[in-house]
Parts: C-alpha cells; sequence; structure tokens
C-alpha cells in the first residue's frame, strides 16, 4: 500500500521540490493540496496530479485517501496545522522549522506521540550522500574524537521576501531560513547535541529580521562548532570543515541543496577523496520518511529532532538579543 500524501501550502518549496518528490516516489502518491485561494489549488493540482484541491486544510485531514500531511506554509503557523493533522490520525513531515518557538514545537511533538502518528522534519541536509558517509566514519572513529567544526551556508545576498520579513510569520530571519539546516547537520554528524551557545546577529540586538546569525556551540562531547548560515554573503562557499584527535572531514561547496562538490576524509596517514552532488536531497527526504511510515520506524530527521532545533534557536535568539552565553533546551 503506496502513502496517500496531502499537501497544505503550495508555494515554492512545494513546487519546485516536495510534489515532485511525493509524485517521483514508488512508495508515495500525491492525492490532494491546499491553498488559500481555490484557483490556485486547482492549478497546482492539475500541474502535479491530485485527485482533489481545495481551501480548507480541516476539510483535507477528513479525506481518508491522506495517509500523511506535507506542511509547507509559514513558519509559525506549523504547529497548530501539525495538532490538526495529529488528530486527524494523519502522519506529518512538517518543514522546518517545527514552530518559532520550543514551547509550541513542543506541543506539536505532543500531539503526534498522543495520536500515535509519525512527526518526521524536512531537515534535507542530512540525507545528502556525502554526509550519511561522514557520520558513518565520524562514528567509525576514522577522525578519532571530534574537536571542533566549521561550517557555512547561504543562497546568497537577496534579502528574504513575502511571510519572511513578518516576524510573527517567520519567527527569525536567516536563522530560520538558511541556518536551521547546518544546526541540524551537526548534530546529526556528531550524533551528540548543543548544550550552550552563544550568538551575534549583524543587526545587532534589536528586534529586527538577522540576515546574518553568527553562532558558536558547545557540543555535550566538548566539540565546539562555528556555524555561520546567513542570507547576506553573495559568494557564499558552503563548506564544513570538522577536526578530530586523528584526522579531518572537508565537504566543499556541499551544506546547500542543488550543488555539486568534493568530500575528502583524511584518517591518520589515508586520505580518500570523492565528487558528490546533493540535486537529490529532498526526494531521499520525502522517500525515507514515507518509507519510515510504511515500516513502522521512527523518521529521520524526527519530530525530536525538530524541537531540539528551535530550542537551540531560543537560545540563539535569546543569546544575540542579551548578549549572553545562553544553555540550550533549559
Ligand atoms: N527544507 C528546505 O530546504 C526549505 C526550503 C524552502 C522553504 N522551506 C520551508 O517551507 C515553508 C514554505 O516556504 P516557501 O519558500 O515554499 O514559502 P512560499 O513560497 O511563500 O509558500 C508558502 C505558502 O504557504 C501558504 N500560506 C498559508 N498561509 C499563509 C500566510 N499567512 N502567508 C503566506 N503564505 C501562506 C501560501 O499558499 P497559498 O497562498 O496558496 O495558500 C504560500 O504559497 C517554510 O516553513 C520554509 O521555512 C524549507
Amino acid at each position: 500500500m503506496t502513502i496517500g500524501w496531502g499537501i497544505i501550502g503550495i508555494g515554492r518549496i512545494a513546487d519546485s521540490a516536495m510534489a515532485p518528490a511525493i509524485t517521483g516516489d514508488a512508495n508515495s502518491r500525491l492525492e490532494a493540496v491546499v491553498s488559500r485561494d481555490e484557483g490556485r489549488a486547482e492549478a497546482f493540482a492539475v500541474k502535479h496530479g491530485a485527485a482533489a484541491a481545495g481551501t480548507s486544510y480541516e476539510e483535507m485531514l477528513a479525506n481518508p485517501q491522506v495517509d500523511a500531511v506535507l506542511i509547507c506554509t509559514p513558519n509559525t503557523l506549523h504547529p497548530d496545522q501539525v495538532v490538526a493533522a495529529a488528530r486527524a490520525g494523519k502522519h506529518v513531515l512538517c518543514d522546518k522549522p517545527l514552530g518559532g518557538i520550543a514551547a509550541d514545537a513542543a506541543r506539536a511533538l505532543q500531539a503526534c506521540k498522543q495520536a500515535g502518528v509519525k512527526l518526521g522534519i524536512n531537515f534535507q541536509t542530512r540525507h545528502h550522500g556525502c554526509f550519511q558517509e561522514a557520520r558513518q566514519a565520524i562514528a567509525e572513529g576514522r577522525i578519532g574524537d571530534v574537536i571542533s567544526a566549521q561550517v557555512d551556508a547561504s543562497p546568497g545576498s537577496d534579502p528574504p521576501g513575502g511571510w519572511r520579513t513578518d516576524a510573527a510569520l517567520a519567527g527569525l530571519g536567516a536563522t530560520n531560513n538558511i541556518a536551521v539546516h547546518i544546526y541540524d547537520l551537526i548534530r546529526f554528524l556528531f550524533d551528540d547535541d548543543p548544550t550552550e551557545v552563544v550568538a551575534m546577529f549583524e543587526s545587532g540586538r534589536a528586534e529586527q529580521l538577522e540576515r546574518l546569525p553568527m553562532v558558536l556551540m558547545r557540543f555535550s562531547r566538548g566539540a565546539l562548532v562555528y556555524a555561520n548560515g546567513n542570507q547576506l554573503t553573495p559568494k557564499p562557499l558552503n563548506d564544513l570543515v570538522i577536526h578530530g584527535t586523528r584526522g579531518r572531514i572537508d565537504a566543499r561547496g556541499l551544506t546547500r541543496p542543488g550543488q555539486e562538490g568534493r568530500m575528502r576524509i583524511v584518517s591518520g596517514e589515508d586520505e580518500t577523496e570523492r565528487e558528490y552532488s546533493s540535486h537529490d536531497a529532498y526526494a531521499r527526504t520525502l522517500a525515507a520518511f514515507s518509507h519510515a511510515v510504511s515500516e513502522g520506524r521512527e523518521p529521520n530527521p524526527s519530530g525530536l529532532d525538530g524541537l531540539r532545533s528551535v530550542q537551540l534557536t531560543d537560545a540563539i535568539r535569546r543569546s544575540a538579543r542579551e548578549g549572553l552565553v545562553v544553555p540550550v533546551g533549559e
């Protein structure tokens, strides 16, 4: 039995990446789509081959053909929509972030647990092929104990528009748009959580949406990480470098989707280097979720990964606005 999908929020990511990921997955089928505008919903349904199109997500959640819901609306709308989907007995793949603040993300996760449905997050960076290998190399001890990492990711310097300029819908600026992917990536690679952060925004301490959040994190096993996910630098490198007690991993040009680059693993005297692409990251994330649902497994990334990410961004916001080192998740 394939997974029947409904999509709430049929903007850019749904149209360019996620609807094609559903229709391209052998284990999935697209059943229904929801927009605030009927004509837009119908046009999207025709384009991507969905059986139903509507303007009410509550009605879509009553459709028995829909097993799982993909949420691609503005950030702070996610928690209520996750809760509604869970109460209707639907599994949920929610785009990042799970919410604007951790209390809302926790509420969404709790609703899914109570309803016994799966919750996954569209942190597709961990599904770049190179990073699955990097995680395995770290787990096998090829670079020894991790000491530090530096990571940057940026789509360039175009200013965000639309709802991303409205703090009530966006929550944070480049932190939520871009940087959350690399924070999640480091958690995934290290299989560890940050315990404290210090952050500065280029916008200073004002209540203003940032375009350059600069973040330092300490992880529970001691590694220090510098992360720069921004929407301000016009010629980004999109690199990741991890240093360990026996070696190094460097992935060049691979921290954003739709890229080609090289990753090298230096382990003692050995060195391996290969080319990788991140073009299929959204498709891999969707397929991993639908297989987890079919097999009754916890999705990767999970709802808990979504909550951890929002706990971290709460700490980052507080650090940047108050000029403090802030513990994560307290
Ligand atoms: N994983 C990734 O790499 C990635 C990449 C891009 C975006 N995202 C996430 O995906 C979500 C959507 O981003 P997007 O780039 O697709 O945005 P977008 O192009 O603006 O699409 C969002 C859609 O949500 C619907 N919507 C419902 N209520 C809305 C409201 N009050 N204001 C504005 N739109 C509303 C709109 O569809 P209707 O007007 O048809 O109702 C709109 O087209 C965000 O949470 C974002 O963080 C993730």
